[in-house]
This record gives C-alpha cells, structure tokens and sequence, in this order.
C-alpha cells in the first residue's frame, strides 16, 4: 500500500454553485441507484472472459463444472446455477442483477468491485461466488434504508466525493469497511487504508472528507 499523490489535489475541481447544486442532484440519484481476497483453485483454470459474462456458460466438456449454489446478498438469500469458476462480482451482476458494483480492471487492482462479505472488504473480481456461500455479502444495493442513504452514501453526496461515478459504489463500500475498521484517525490513515480504491477523476480529496464527516456522524449515532 502507498499514499496517494499528493497531485492529485490539484485535480479537484472547482465549480459555480449552481453547478454544484446540479451535480448533487445528479450524485444523489446516482448515489440511490447505485443503492480481498485472492481464490485460488489448484487444477482450476481460469474461467475465460466470456464464460465470467455468463455466468452460466459451462465447458461442454465438463458438465459438473455447473453447481447449484446459494448467496445471501444484502440479506436475501438467491439460489444461482453458475459455472464454479465464476466470480462473485459476475455473479452478483449478470445473474442478481445489481450492477450497482462495477467491474473496473477485473484483475484486483482498482478496487472498483469491492463488496463486504461477513463485514470485511473484498474484491469481488477476484473472490469466487462459490467461496461467498454461507457468508453475508453486502453490495452498494444493500446501503440504503429505501430512500434513506447510508451515511457514507450521503456524505460523498454532500462532499461531492464523485465526478464520473465509476468507482463510486467501490470507494463507498471501501469506506464503509475502513470506518468499521476505524482507520479514520487522519487524513493520511484514511487515504492509506483507502489506496486500494482507485479514481481516475482524481476525487481523492473530497473522497477523504466525506468518509472523515461520515465517521464522525456515525460514531456519534452509535454512541
Ligand atoms: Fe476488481 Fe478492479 S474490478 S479490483
Ligand atoms: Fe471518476 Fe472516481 S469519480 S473514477
């Protein structure tokens, strides 16, 4: 793990406030629907690129390739019939259908896929769905109380800790787990515990400031 570059202050924007009002408007609707482990399977290949698309393709050649498998996904249980060498992450979002976890380099190294499973952070591109059997996942889907965001949801609103939105779900899954964690002692713990999570926007900033306002209120709801 490494800092982030300090640079990439500088390419925080400015904006008028009326932009930033638009914006919000935008991130929080965005933010609404948008409501680490490494696996490694000995005698196992990879499964290729269109068999993670479908997470029901099979090799014709080997038919038991194909399990019945259940996922408790943001507290419901799904049952699935997938390939056993398919993702978690194609798994929640070909077959659940909750592309609100986005798939960045598919190679754990952008943290764009980042779920919490039994709590903790994890890439989701590089965790099988059959290894999340029996655990809890938590996706992006998972964080609101219907229309009511999740602090975290709400303070990168308010903080404007998104341009693009592409790594959005993936910073905020991320910091939910780094406050639970409680590594939000200061900026730099922030931003080292959160160097998983990449943004090519450059949001680092007021993706720090959002997570460090959202800490401060949840620990105060809790106590
Ligand atoms: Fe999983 Fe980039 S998509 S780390
Ligand atoms: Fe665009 Fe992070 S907001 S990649």
């Amino acid at each position: 793990m490494h800092s982030r570059d300090e640079d990439s202050a500088s390419q925080s924007k400015s904006f008028p406030e009326e932009t930033h009002s638009s914006r919000r408007h935008f991130l929080s609707q965005l933010a609404a629907l948008s409501a680490s482990l490494t696996i490694a399977v000995p005698g196992a290949r990879a499964a290729s690129s269109k068999e993670r698309s479908n997470p029901e393709a099979s090799d014709p050649e080997r038919p038991e390739s194909l399990i019945d498998i259940v996922l408790k996904v943001n507290g419901q249980e799904k049952r699935l019939k997938v390939d056993s060498r398919v993702t978690l992450l194609d798994a929640v979002r070909d077959r659940l259908n909750m592309s609100g976890t986005k798939k960045g380099c598919d190679h754990g190294a952008c943290g764009a896929c980042t779920v919490l499973v039994d709590g903790k952070r994890v890439l989701s591109c590089l965790t099988l769905a059959v290894m999340a059997q029996g655990k809890e996942v938590i996706t992006i889907e998972g964080l609101a109380h219907g229309d009511e965001l999740h602090p975290v949801q709400a303070a990168f609103v308010t903080c404007d800790g998104f341009q693009c939105g592409y790594c959005t779900p993936g910073q905020i899954v991320s910091a939910v787990g780094c406050i639970g964690e409680g590594h939000t002692r200061s900026d730099s713990e922030i931003r080292e515990f959160m160097s998983g999570n990449l943004c090519r926007c450059g949001a680092y900033p007021n993706i720090v400031q959002a997570i460090k306002q959202a800490a401060i209120e949840m620990k105060g709801a809790a106590s």
